[in-house]
Formats: structure tokens, C-alpha cells, sequence
């Protein structure tokens, strides 16, 4: 990984290889831009997403819009992009923080570290990154004096944050054989006992048939890889709030008997992502030391076709009592999570937030870049949507309605597990679980379809083309934010 060195020196008094230097606004005046001349004779406008590398003066230009964090990491990533194949290992600049020296500092790193993911394990040949230090100034584009401390504290934070995103994008890029559910599951083993006060338990099958999982067992009984549920806790010493994230674990989603077109099955090892998400929120959440208990609940399992696969007019129980109609074996993350989410709720959480690449309907309705956020508390998903500027990670609701929830009404069963309609996926699934949730804690509940944002097969921003760990930094910043509220401190103050 890419290192930082923090130094309380001019940029001009350090020493390195090359600079990058931001051009914010198309502002070619600032007193940091030496060759306003040679970039005007490269044609470099300061444009959205232009940079460029001039090899004469060992200097990378990258246009930024405003000092927004997202044009920020967006900004940075683009002039890491023009440096890709040089041989430089050292780089030099200087902070842009506005009036958010934590949250600008925080952004300028993560931009760097998402921006420069590579995920080569599978091939021969590979093409690493040659820069190997980020060397930062404390000389400010707006002329503003920061202590050393407090922009090491931020790159602190953005180094676990980052690191996070990165590891939740190699577990869902991995393929399927090589992360099945119980390969998921020693990997969160793995994670717990490296971490500071997380605790890892796994139930097998025994385990998910004694809790009447019958949902979520059914789903996983075609696949030779048996399913595990994986609960993750998190508990400092001192605590006044408990979250739990509930995790949609599929290591494959062929669709089951309702077998996926073979153009809709390719990337469905991506099906893990909300499981990705949670289990790396809960990681982060330990190495930044948050004061509050934390659960990451994991249904893993392989929608798969076999002589005992669960069946299109199979009728199911789930762990709450309540009977599902299955009409359609390809809605699988839903009856997952009716159990955990279930599951979930004995733990007794102030919030429970599930994530889960849930539906193609959500990709339609949002696209390709957009986590779906539902839920019954206006202010809860407002908070929500809220972290969307900071965090990077977009958002938008999808609202409920009580025409759309009696679309899964079934004649011989509770519930059926598809709507009647071809219309409103998205929501019709996020109202399958809402059946699965205690009225106690519908205003506690958060649902995220991050089917769109968890992958997609093209590069998008600073990130590569596959997964994103969408949801890790979207919830890391949320869960900072009630730090930030308790302690009445601005995030700019920090
Ligand atoms: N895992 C898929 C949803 C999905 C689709 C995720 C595209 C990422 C990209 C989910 O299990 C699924 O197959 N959903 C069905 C539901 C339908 C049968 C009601 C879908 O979206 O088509
Ligand atoms: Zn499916
Ligand atoms: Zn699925």
C-alpha cells in the first residue's frame, strides 16, 4: 500500500521525485502554477477531469472544480492516472483544504488509495504501481497553518477507510471458487482475531436449522458448499448505542432453478457485496476505535440448481413463523435476509442497516452509480442521505407504498417472495423484508440496494471496472457522524 509522510515544510523544501499540483477552478494565478505557459501549449484547459504529466519539469496538473471532498479524490485519482506507467516512486503536494482541513485531508488520500486499487491476483503478469510515498506538505492552497498532528490524524483515518474499500472489492472480486460461504467465513475469523474487540461466531447448517432458518436454508440446499451465517460483534469497552448491518452473502447467484440468462449470471460473484460491506465496516469501525457496539450479521450461501434444489411453488418458513409463497427462486437475497434480518432483531439494535445487491430493478430505476436507501424513517434515510456529499457515495430513496406492498400478497401462503407487477422491484423487495421486521424497529431499519454500485464493468471516477465496497465508506462516515453529534463537534473543528 501506498504510504504517507506528513512534513511541516514548504512544498519547495521537499524532497521527491515529482509533484502534483491541483488547479482548482481553472485559477492558472495561483502562486503554486509554474507553467502556466507549457499547459497552455498542451492545450490543458482545467477542464473537468483533465490532467496532465509534464515530463520536462517532473510536474502532474489536475483540474479540480471546487475543493469539494468528491472533486477532491476525483481530482487526485485522475493525475495518479497520467503517472500509471512511469517508474517515480516518490510524489510531493500540498493540502486543499478549504474551510475542512480533516474532511479535505481525508478525501486527498482516499482519492489516492481507491484511485490507485489494482486487483491482480489472478493474473501473471502484473503491472503494480511504482509510487510507493505520497510526501504532504502542510503548506495550504489557501494559505491557511495546520499542526502536523491534525493532518496525520486524518490521513490516519483515511488509510482504514480506504483500506476497507479496497479489502471489500478484492472479497467481492474474487471468484466464486475461491470464496465460497465457508471460505467467507474463515476469512471473517481471520479478520476478527487480528482486530481489537471483535468476536467472530459462525453457524453451520445444524446452527441455521435450529434456529428455523427455513428461508434461508432452502436457498442454500442445492449448493455442494453449505451455507454459514456469520455474526460478527464489535464492543468496546464503553458503548451507548448498538448498530447491527445485516450482510446479503451470496457467493453465487446462478438464480437457482429460475435459472439466470447466461448474460445476467456473469458478475453475479458479485452478490457478496453487502456481506463485503459489512464485514469491512466492522473493521474499520475497530481500527478507528468507535465508541459504539457494532454487529455484522452475514447470510452466506450459493443459489444454485440441483436434484434438491428449493422450488418455484415451494412454500417456506422462516425463522419469524411467517410462510412464503416461492414463485420465483432468483429472489434469494430476500428470503436470506428475512432470516437474519430476524436474526438481527433479538440483538436489540438502535439501528439495523441491511445491505444487499437485492434487485435489477434498483440499477433501472437509479442506475448504475446509485445505492437505493429504504426505509420508513424520513429522517433516518435524510441522515443518510446527508453523508452522500461527504462520504462519495450516492444515494437516492426509492418510497414505500401500501399499494405496492399488497402486490405480494399470496393465495396460499403469507406472502409471496416476488410482487404481481413487473413494475417497482426495488421497493416491492425492500417490502418482501419489511415483513421480517418487528414494529418495534421499523423506524430503526435501513435498507440499501446496492446492486447498481457494488459493481459495475466499467471505470467509473476513481473507481476500477468491478467492485467498488460500495456501502463501507457511505456507513463508516454515517457511524462518524453520530461521534461528531454526541461531541457537538464540527467535523471542521477536528
Ligand atoms: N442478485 C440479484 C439482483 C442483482 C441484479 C444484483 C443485477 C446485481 C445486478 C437478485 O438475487 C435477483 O436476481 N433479483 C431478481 C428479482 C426478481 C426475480 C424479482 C431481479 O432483480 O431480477
Ligand atoms: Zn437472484
Ligand atoms: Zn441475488
Amino acid at each position: 500500500m501506498i504510504k504517507f509522510e506528513v512534513y511541516d515544510k514548504k512544498i519547495d523544501d521537499i524532497d521527491a521525485e515529482i509533484e502534483l499540483i491541483v488547479i482548482v477552478d481553472k485559477n492558472f494565478n495561483h502562486r503554486w502554477i509554474q507553467d502556466k505557459n507549457i499547459l497552455e501549449k498542451c492545450g490543458f484547459k482545467g477542464k473537468e477531469d483533465e490532467a496532465i504529466f509534464l515530463p520536462m519539469v517532473n510536474r502532474v496538473y489536475t483540474s479540480c472544480k471546487t475543493l469539494e471532498p468528491e472533486d477532491i479524490r476525483l481530482s487526485v485519482s485522475n493525475a495518479f492516472k497520467t503517472i500509471k506507467n512511469t517508474t517515480f516512486k516518490t510524489i510531493k503536494m500540498g493540502l486543499y483544504t478549504q474551510n475542512c482541513p480533516p474532511t479535505n485531508t481525508r478525501a486527498l488520500a482516499e482519492g489516492i488509495l481507491l484511485g490507485n486499487y489494482i486487483f491482480d491476483k489472478y493474473k501473471t503478469e502484473k503491472n503494480p504501481l511504482s509510487i510507493e510515498l505520497v510526501k504532504i506538505s502542510t503548506e495550504d492552497y489557501s494559505d491557511k497553518i495546520y499542526t502536523k498532528d491534525s493532518i496525520i490524524k486524518a490521513i490516519e483515518e483515511a488509510l482504514v477507510i480506504a483500506d476497507a474499500t479496497n479489502k471489500a472489492k478484492d472479497i467481492v472480486n474474487t471468484p466464486p471458487f475461491d470464496m465460497t460461504p465457508e471460505k467467507l467465513a474463515s476469512y471473517a475469523k481471520n479478520m476478527a482475531k487480528k482486530l481489537k474487540n471483535i468476536e467472530c461466531f459462525i453457524g453451520d447448517e445444524e446452527f441455521l436449522k435450529a434456529e428455523n432458518m427455513g428461508a434461508f436454508l432452502a436457498v442454500a440446499r442445492a449448493s455442494s458448499n453449505p451455507a454459514k451465517l456469520i455474526h460478527l460483534t464489535y464492543k468496546p469497552k464503553k458503548s451507548n448505542k448498538k448498530f447491527v448491518f445485516v450482510g446479503k452473502g451470496l457467493t453465487y447467484d446462478s438464480g437457482g432453478l429460475s435459472l439466470k440468462p447466461s448474460e445476467y449470471m456473469v458478475t453475479m460473484k458479485s452478490d457478496k457485496s453487502g456481506a463485503s460491506a459489512a464485514l469491512h465496516i466492522i473493521k474499520a469501525a475497530s481500527e478507528l476505535n468507535l465508541p459504539y457496539e457494532i454487529h455484522a450479521i452475514i447470510g452466506a450461501a450459493e443459489n444454485m440448481i440441483g436434484g434438491n434444489a428449493y422450488k418455484p411453488d415451494d412454500i417456506l418458513k422462516a425463522r419469524n413463523g411467517k410462510t412464503i409463497e416461492v414463485r420465483n427462486t432468483d429472489a434469494e437475497g430476500r428470503l436470506v435476509l428475512a432470516d437474519c434480518l430476524d436474526y438481527a432483531q433479538d440483538l436489540k439494535p438502535d439501528y439495523l442497516i441491511d445491505m444487499a445487491t437485492l434487485t435489477g430493478a434498483c440499477v433501472v430505476a437509479l442506475g448504475e452509480y446509485t445505492i437505493g436507501v429504504m426505509g420508513h424513517n424520513e429522517k433516518l434515510k435524510n441522515s443518510i442521505l446527508k453523508i452522500s456529499d461527504k462520504s462519495g457515495e450516492l444515494c437516492g430513496t426509492l418510497p414505500f407504498n401500501r399499494y405496492l406492498k399488497k402486490l405480494l400478497k399470496s393465495d396460499i401462503a403469507d406472502m409471496s417472495n416476488i410482487s404481481s407487477s413487473r413494475y417497482g422491484g426495488a421497493i416491492t423487495a425492500g417490502l418482501f423484508l419489511d415483513n421480517f421486521i418487528r414494529d418495534e424497529y421499523k423506524d430503526k431499519w435501513l435498507h440499501l440496494d446496492i446492486a447498481g454500485p457494488a459493481f459495475v464493468e466499467k471505470n467509473w471516477g476513481y473507481n476500477q471496472a468491478g467492485a467498488s465496497g460500495a456501502g463501507v465508506r457511505l456507513c463508516l462516515y454515517w457511524l462518524k457522524e453520530f461521534v461528531y453529534k454526541e461531541n457537538s463537534i464540527h467535523q471542521e473543528e477536528l
